[in-house]
């Protein structure tokens, strides 16, 4: 049986309430009006600004599309300033978070260590982690990707509170974010199934977990990375700004 395809958007710091709305209607009626044919073939997932879930919520709640966080504190409460606990996100409608973004990785110096106690916080409001790794291109340079990827796999995982279902893994080589440089079909089967391997092998509860792909993903070359082996699913940022480009890689899905 074939998988369900998750198509997740990360809207990162973009969106003000007229143009989001805008956008998540179009995609909202776009999936309604393909309602049967997406079944169980993909499950959509936006994950926008955390200042607009308030608003987006009602619009998405009992749709097939579903919200997502960006990141979260893996504390509860407390006096974090500038924080956002995963609590907190559930309550404001979502079903899954991102945690370890290589943007936050890099831009805030996340190590494996805060990737997994984020994760475990997902887990612990019973949403689904959508934990991030990839390798920088010049650790792919020195041959070094599949190592950068285990090694960060390896600490991001939160052992203890892992199941298939709550946990998907996000393979996005930093070279090809934003870059509109996509990764080979070789490099990615290569790598998501190493990424499967390492995973039966290591967390046999995460073997059958959803693996993402994530990078300079389009409509124009969506179809043909969804066929790629192993990849259950793609992570866009750029593209799912535009809902008529982002319907396009939901379409090739179907
Ligand atoms: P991109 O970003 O689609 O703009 O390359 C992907 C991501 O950062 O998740």
């Amino acid at each position: 049986m074939t998988k369900t395809k998750l198509i997740a958007g990360n809207w990162k710091m973009n969106g003000m309430p007229d143009d989001s709305v805008r956008r998540t209607e179009q995609i909202l009626s776009f999936v309604k009006s393909h309602k049967q044919a997406l079944g169980d073939k993909a499950t959509v997932l936006l994950c926008p600004p955390a200042t607009l879930l308030p608003l987006l919520h009602p619009l998405v709640k009992n749709s097939p599309v579903f919200l997502g966080g960006q990141d979260c504190h893996p504390q509860t409460s407390g006096a974090f300033t500038g924080d956002i606990s995963a609590e907190m996100l559930k309550n404001a409608g979502c079903s899954s978070v991102i945690v370890g973004h290589s943007e936050r990785r890099a831009g805030h110096g996340e190590s494996d260590e805060l990737v997994a106690q984020k994760a475990a916080a997902v887990h612990r409001t019973g949403m689904t982690a959508v934990i991030c790794v990839g390798e920088t291109a010049e650790q792919r340079a020195k041959g070094l990707a599949e190592k950068t990827v285990r090694s960060q796999i390896a600490a991001s995982l939160p052992v203890d509170t892992l199941y298939a279902d709550n946990t998907v893994i996000a393979y996005e080589p930093v070279w090809a974010i934003g870059s509109g440089e996509t990764a080979t079909r070789e490099d990615v089967e290569t790598m998501h199934g190493f990424i499967r391997d390492f995973l039966r092998k290591k967390f046999p509860a995460l073997s059958e977990a959803q693996l993402l792909y994530g990078g300079s993903v389009k409509g124009a070359n969506a179809k043909q990375i969804l066929e790629y082996e192993n990849v259950d699913g793609v992570l866009v940022g750029g593209a799912s700004l535009n809902a008529t480009e982002f319907c396009k890689i939901i379409e090739a899905a179907l």
